[in-house]
This record gives structure tokens, sequence and C-alpha cells, in this order.
């Protein structure tokens, strides 16, 4: 895996454009992930599959209310402030995006939650904190993001106490690109490229457990999660395949980055899974 540098100004192109902006803001509420439908359930309603998938997070992180946990790339904080009502966590987020930091800020305080939730500028291969800070750590859709996974695990992995524990969710691809067949890596790459996901190039299900175990974790669960993810996506792309159509003819598709990438994850799905990673590091 070759080495590279943070995509500062990649990041800010997906998340900073005023119609991504609007989009996470008004539609998805500043919760910038995916959501999690139970077998039975209807899968139209997206704003309870993101609670239920920050549930699922909680459960497994699975620690005791008080515990320090650190959020790698937190976002706008709505995972962070999740974790300190539902589950009585003290969350510290880190993002290297400021304009997503102060709205992380404001709705933390406006939440009356700013004893329990802080927010720092910073990127997750090279934290701010301390050895051994934290009880638990979590990255919530933003691994797929990292330029260096081992290093960001190594990170990780150095912040967590001794016992401490690791939750990661998100998508990726089923096996390495190399291995996909030419059409869909013909339509997985581009969107790849667009969306700054680099970790998505460098891991994927097959060796994220063992990229875990070298950065001296032990798994203690990788759950292919990817039927619980899939209402969701189905839903997104029904629900705003048709706004997109619209803004790509006649708008500027370039200020809709994520709206275009709900919709297009659905022309990859079949490449992409949804996991669920729980580890440990070892105690003592
Ligand atoms: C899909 S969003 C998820 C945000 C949040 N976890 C949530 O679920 O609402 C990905 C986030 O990861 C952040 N990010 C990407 N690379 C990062 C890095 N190297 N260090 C810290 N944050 C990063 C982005 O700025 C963005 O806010």
């Amino acid at each position: 895996m070759d080495a590279q540098e943070l995509d500062l100004a990649g990041l800010r192109r997906v998340y900073g454009r005023a119609g991504s902006r609007w989009f996470y803001t008004r539609v998805a509420r500043n919760a910038r992930h995916w959501g999690w439908t139970e077998p039975g359930q209807s899968k139209w309603r997206l704003w309870r599959a993101q609670r239920q998938l920050e549930d699922v997070l909680g459960r497994k992180l699975a620690l005791p209310a008080g515990s320090r946990v650190l959020d790698a790339g937190c976002g706008a904080g709505a995972v962070a402030r999740a974790m300190a009502t539902r589950f009585g966590l003290l969350v510290s987020g880190v993002d290297v995006l400021d304009f997503h930091l102060a709205e992380a800020r404001r709705l933390s305080a406006r939440a009356r939650l700013a004893h329990r939730t802080a927010f720092f500028w910073g990127d997750y291969h090279r934290l701010p904190f301390g050895d051994g800070e934290f009880d638990g750590a979590y990255s919530m859709e933003t691994l797929v993001h990292s330029y260096d996974p081992p290093r960001a695990l190594a990170e990780l992995h150095r912040v967590l106490r001794p016992g401490g524990r690791l939750v990661l969710l998100g998508p990726m691809s089923t096996a390495a690109l190399s291995e996909l067949p030419s059409p869909a890596r013909a339509l997985l790459e581009p969107y790849l490229d667009a969306m700054v996901m680099t970790g998505a190039r460098l891991y994927h299900a097959r060796n994220l457990p063992r990229l875990l175990v070298e950065a001296g974790f032990e798994v203690e669960e990788a759950l292919d999660a990817t039927p619980y993810y899939a209402p969701t996506t189905e839903a997104v792309h029904a629900y705003f395949r048709l706004p997109w159509e619209l803004l790509r003819r006649f708008g500027d598709p370039a200020k809709w980055l994520n709206l275009r990438s709900t919709v297009e994850m659905y022309d990859v799905r079949e490449f992409v899974a949804w996991y669920v990673h729980t580890a440990v590091k070892p105690p003592g």
C-alpha cells in the first residue's frame, strides 16, 4: 500500500459544495451516514434507519455510561450526540473539515450536550491525543476516505487503553478491486475517485480483518451487515433518482456530488458490502 497524504481539497469538494451541504443539513438532518433496517420493517423510513444504525454502534461499543470515546471523522456530530444521549458516553470527535466542526459545536451547544461532546480539528492518521486516552473509538463511514488504512488503525490502537473497544462501520468493495470483473471496476473506480474514497481502494471485505490484527487488535466480530443496509440503498435510490436526473440535466451536477453519490451507489451495489467490525485492543 502506498502512503499518500490527506486530500483536504478533495474532501472540501465532496462535502463543502452548497448542494451537498444543503442535502446533508436539510434532508439527512446532519447525519452523514446510511441506515439499518430490520427484517419486516418498511424501507422508506430513512431517518428511523439512521437512528437504528447509531443504536447498533452503541450496542457494539458496549461500554458503560461515562466511558471516553473517540469519533474518528465526526462530521456534524450527529453520531457523537446519539452516543452521548442514548448511551451516556463522553465523546471526542475529530474531523478535518472546519465547517463540519463548526456545525458539530453549534448543534451540540443547542442540544445542551457541550459537556458530553467535544470536537477537535484532527486527521485520524495522526490524532491529537495521548496514548491510551480512550475506552472506545469508532468510525461511522469515514475509513473509506483513509489515505493509509494501516496507519489509521495503528493510531486508533495507540489512543485506546488496553481492553479498549473499536467499532468500524461502513461500505467496502466485496473483494480487491483487481479481483472484480472489469465492468464492475469501470463503474466503481470513477465513483470512488469522485468521492475521495481512497481507503476503499486500499482495503476491502477480505483484508480488513487482517489489517486490524496487524494493527494489534483482536477481531471480536466481522459482521457482513449488507442485508440490513440494503433497504436504505433501495429507498434512497427510489427517492432521489428523479431529482438527481433533473439536476444533472438542468443544473450544475458538480454542485450535487453527494446526491449523485447516493444515487450512483445503487449501480455498484452488487460489489459493495456493508460491514460492522468490532475489535478489542488486548488487555495488558
Ligand atoms: C460520510 S462523513 C461521516 C460523518 C459522521 N461520521 C456521520 O456519520 O455523520 C465522513 C467524514 O469523515 C471526515 N474525514 C475524512 N477523512 C478524514 C481524516 N483523515 N481525519 C478525520 N476526518 C476525516 C470527513 O471530513 C467527513 O466529515
